[in-house]
């Protein structure tokens, strides 16, 4: 396996985004149920002063550790080192609309892909001081404890995530799919953090997550969390799954499969918007 080299000060990449995903955790709870500056990026998508603050603090410091590194974050897009073998991929607040009304349901999500693999992701949720952790081909862990996907085999016990996202066309089929699943399981939760959600699925507090509309930032921590947790991520058809991929299904193999078979046919499996 490749090795990746280590920052300009001698330490490896997990080494340097634990302490910094800590750091850009309190200046969320610093700013957690303050006045804040929002904008309006699409009808239901908003951005806040604290999200481009929080990318700041974490692309300066990611800069300086890793200057030949490529950069992809949700507020700046690309940056860094142009044709660069690995790339940080940065989501500074995901679940910014939770955070602007007060749900303390919020995270930092960020990984290192090389190309379009995922080696290294972590998502930590400052509110209850939870650090996901997954190095490709070393495991995934909550709070440096091993996480596993959840062992149910039963849809009709599942308790399934999900989230509307941006698109309101897409959203709308989900609510169809889950009209159609509806009874056949136990819960839904609709989290209003994809990378929580991913992270939850893949420790398995979650049986099932599925999502119609993300970006690589959303999902790049998730996906590398769901293969160290003996998970199966892919996309809404069972297909393989990329950086790019705007939809994810995350489960263990039986239930993912069973979702694959109950919602056959459906819309949300096929339609574009
Ligand atoms: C959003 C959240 C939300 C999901 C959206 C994402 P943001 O990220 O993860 O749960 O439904 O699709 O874009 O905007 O809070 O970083
Ligand atoms: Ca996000
Ligand atoms: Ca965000």
């Amino acid at each position: 396996m490749n090795t990746i080299p280590l920052s300009s000060d001698g330490k490896t990449p997990m080494e340097v985004v634990r302490p910094l995903v800590l750091d850009a955790g309190q200046i969320l709870l610093d700013w957690f149920d303050k006045d804040l500056k929002i904008e309006r990026k699409g009808r239901a998508d908003i951005v806040t002063n604290v999200d481009y603050e929080v990318e700041e603090f974490l692309l300066s410091r990611l800069r300086h550790a890793y200057p030949d590194f490529g950069i992809l974050a949700e507020e700046s897009g690309a940056g860094g080192e142009s044709n660069a073998e690995y790339t940080w991929i940065v989501d500074p607040l995901d679940g910014t609309r939770n955070f602007s009304i007060g749900v303390p349901l919020f995270a930092v999500t960020l990984a290192l892909a090389r190309g379009d693999e995922v080696v290294l992701g972590v998502t930590y949720d400052p509110n209850r001081r939870e650090l996901f952790t997954a190095e490709r081909g070393s495991g995934a862990f909550l709070n440096d404890e091993p996480i596993r996907v959840s062992h149910g085999l039963d849809f009709d016990a599942a308790v399934i995530g999900t989230d509307m996202g941006y698109s309101d066309a897409m959203a709308t089929y989900a609510l169809q799919l889950l009209d159609r699943l509806w009874p056949g399981m136990q819960a839904i939760r609709i989290m209003g953090s994809a990378a929580l959600g991913l992270a939850y699925a893949a420790s398995g507090r979650l049986d099932l997550y599925f999502h119609h509309h993300l970006s690589p930032w959303d999902i790049a921590a998730g996906i590398v969390l769901a293969h160290e947790a003996g998970g199966v991520v892919t996309d809404r058809n069972g297909g393989p799954i990329t950086l790019s991929t705007p939809n994810i299904l995350l489960s263990n193999a039986a239930l993912q499969a069973e979702f694959l078979r109950r919602t056959e046919g459906l819309p949300w499996r096929n339609a574009t918007e």
